[in-house]
C-alpha cells in the first residue's frame, strides 16, 4: 500500500480518536468497548449502501460480493455490541456521546466514502488495528485478574458456538478476531481504489453465485440474533 496524503490523513484521522478515546475511558474498557462499537457499526452499513445504489444507478451485476461483506461487517460490529452492553451499562454522558457521536461520524463518514473511498477503507483498516490494541488491552486486565473473568454472555456463547462456561476471556479473543478480519478487508478494499480497479472487475459474480448464495442463506441454520 502506498504512503500518501489517503494514508497520513487516515493515520491522523485513527490518532485523533484514539486520543479522545484515551482521555475520555482511560483503562474502563467494558464502557469503552460499549461505545466505540455503536461506531464501528456505521462505516460496512455507509460504504454497502453506497455500493449497493451505485449498483442501482448502472444497472449492472458484480458488486453483491463487496456488499455482502460490508453490510456482514457492520452486523458483526452491532454483534458486538450486543455482547458488550451485558458486560457494561453507559452511563448517561456515554449515551449522550453515543448520540452525538452517530449523528456526526454517520455523516462524515458517508461524505469520505463518496468523495474519497479509498481513504475510507484505510482510516477503518487502521481504527481496526487500533480495536485490536484496545482488546488486547482488555484482554490483558482480564487474565491479570485486574477485571474480573465473567461468564461470557449467553447471546456470545451461541452467536461464536462457544462452550456453556465461556468466559469474558473468551468473548474478548473472538471479537478480536473479528476485528482483525475488518482491518484485513479494508486494507484490500483501499487497495482496489489505489489500484484503480472496478470493484466490479475484482469481485466478480454470477447469476449462478447469487443463486447459490441465496439457497445458502434459506438453508444455513440461523446464527444467534440480536
Ligand atoms: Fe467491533
Ligand atoms: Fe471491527
Amino acid at each position: 500500500m502506498k504512503t500518501g496524503f489517503s494514508d497520513t490523513f487516515a493515520k491522523t484521522q485513527t490518532r485523533f480518536f484514539r486520543f479522545l478515546a484515551d482521555k475520555f475511558f482511560a483503562r474502563r474498557y467494558s464502557h469503552r468497548a460499549v461505545v466505540l462499537e455503536t461506531i464501528a457499526g456505521v462505516p460496512g452499513m455507509v460504504a454497502g449502501m453506497w455500493i449497493h445504489l451505485k449498483s442501482l444507478r448502472q444497472m449492472r451485476t458484480g458488486y453483491g460480493p463487496m456488499i455482502r461483506e460490508l453490510l456482514a461487517e457492520a452486523e458483526n460490529e452491532r454483534m458486538h455490541l450486543m455482547f458488550f452492553i451485558e458486560i457494561a451499562r453507559p452511563n448517561i454522558a456515554e449515551r449522550w456521546l453515543i448520540l452525538a457521536a452517530q449523528a456526526i461520524f454517520w455523516n462524515y463518514y458517508f461524505v469520505l466514502y463518496v468523495c474519497a473511498p479509498k481513504t475510507a477503507h484505510l482510516m477503518v483498516h487502521y481504527f481496526e488495528e487500533e480495536a485490536v490494541k484496545s482488546y488486547t488491552s482488555y484482554l490483558q486486565l482480564v487474565e491479570s485478574g485486574a477485571v474480573q473473568n465473567v461468564p461470557a454472555p449467553a447471546l456470545a456463547i451461541e452467536y461464536y458456538d462457544l462452550p456453556p462456561n465461556a468466559r469474558l476471556s473468551d468473548l474478548i479473543q473472538c471479537v478480536r478476531e473479528d476485528e482483525m478480519h475488518h482491518s484485513t478487508v479494508n486494507a484490500r478494499f483501499a487497495n482496489i481504489e489505489e489500484a484503480g480497479h472496478s470493484r466490479r472487475e475484482l469481485y466478480p459474480t454470477s447469476v449462478s453465485d447469487c443463486k447459490v448464495l441465496a439457497l445458502q442463506a434459506r438453508t444455513t441454520p440461523e446464527k444467534a440474533e440480536g
